[in-house]
């Protein structure tokens, strides 16, 4: 079966990261890629990099045109655009929201972080879109809410460890590196090669950054106890990959800890644990997979996690189309199975 799929907000980074994604795809096509300033122009002259591959011309968005002609439609728009218009489409087509959106079960933590949530029922009705840990609600979503690149570093590692009780809930540090592609291809200073180039900065230090309450919502359902973590964010001179390092105590061994992880992601194809040695972002670079390695600091009971992903792939487009196999009954890697980008 080959299904339509449409992209909303096809020009930012993780739009783009769809378009060379899905191109490649053996069971979708691209039916159709909005746009809002540069709509009437081929995608190629906007995302250079696609001429002679993919030079479909840009639309504007039409609810009744959407749901004609797509099986599934990845919203790419940023956080409180995307919502008012997926309401338009909603339930007519499935939908992967690559926002923060749908990702915050609690409207008034929504509020709190974000700004007021118009749309109750479908928040209701989303599935979180973390594809190893919700696998059997995202086959049958409407609405699936793709998770944050940060999250999805610090998540995978953490969901299995807490849901096994095999550390302490409390105290939780993370230390995480983006690259500068995690702030979307709009212009502005903070991202400007003269900025951070050669140079490696913390931001939102405190309880700041947005990614903070949808963590701790989910490690608080992991751990059945409410939680509350410590995340410094650092913006990294690369373009893409996430590193994040992460601080935690408990009295089990280090070999145990990574027993749980290996035996939780069996069967999924993208998260690896290291046996022996430590990942870097470049191990990971253009792929969908999360690199996970653990150490223990003897003789404290520390063990410090360090989890890496490339944020545009598994930290969004390519988990989305993860989510997309899952809810379509498609192989889970179908499309993804691929190996990192060297040099
Ligand atoms: N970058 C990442 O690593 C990453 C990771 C995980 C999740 N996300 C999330 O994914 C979404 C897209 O991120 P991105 O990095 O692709 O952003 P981006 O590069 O800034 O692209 C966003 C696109 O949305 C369109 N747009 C902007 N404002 C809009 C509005 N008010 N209404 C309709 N369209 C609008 C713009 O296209 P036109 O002006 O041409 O319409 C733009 O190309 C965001 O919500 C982001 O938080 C990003």
């Amino acid at each position: 079966m080959t299904i339509s799929a449409g992209i909303l907000g096809a020009t930012g980074y993780t739009g783009a990261e769809l378009i060379r994604l899905l191109y490649a795809h053996p069971e979708v096509k691209i039916a159709y890629c909005s746009s809002r300033q540069h709509n009437g122009r081929k995608v190629s002259d906007i995302l250079e990099f696609l001429k002679g591959t993919y030079e479909a011309v840009l639309e504007e968005f039409d609810a009744e045109s959407i749901t004609t002609r797509c099986d599934a439609v990845f919203s790419c728009l940023p956080h409180g655009a995307s919502m008012g218009y997926i309401s338009r489409i909603v339930p007519g087509v499935r939908v992967i929201d690559l926002s923060a959106d749908f990702r915050i079960k609690d409207p008034a933590t929504y509020s709190l972080w974000y700004a007021e949530h118009g749309y109750h029922d479908l928040l209701d009705s989303a599935v979180y879109g973390l594809s190893e840990v919700y696998r059997e609600q995202i086959k049958s979503a409407q609405l699936v809410a793709n998770p944050g690149c940060y999250p999805t570093s610090v998540l995978l590692p953490l969901v299995p460890l807490l849901e096994s009780n095999l550390i302490d809930p409390y105290g939780i540090i993370v230390d995480s590196k983006s690259g500068v592609s995690g702030a979307g291809r709009g212009l502005s200073l903070k991202t400007h090669i003269c900025e951070v180039g050669e140079s490696f900065s913390a931001y939102k230090v405190g309880r700041a950054h947005r990614h903070i309450p949808e963590m701790e919502q989910e490690l608080t359902r992991a751990a059945k106890k409410s939680i509350t973590m410590d995340f410094i964010p650092h913006l990294l001179p690369i373009t893409r990959g996430m590193l994040s390092t992460i601080y935690l105590r408990t009295t089990r061994s280090e070999k145990e800890l990574r027993e749980c992880l290996k035996r939780y992601y069996e069967t999924s194809p993208f998260v690896n644990i290291l046996s022996d040695s430590f990942p870097s972002t470049k191990d990971v670079r253009g792929t969908n997979r999360c690199i996970i390695a653990l150490a223990k600091v003897e003789p404290t009971d520390r063990v410090v996690i360090v989890s890496v992903i490339d944020n545009l792939t598994k930290g969004a487009s390519g988990q989305a189309v993860q989510n997309m196999n899952i809810m379509f009954g498609f192989d889970e890697n179908a499309g993804l199975d691929s190996i990192p980008l060297f040099p």
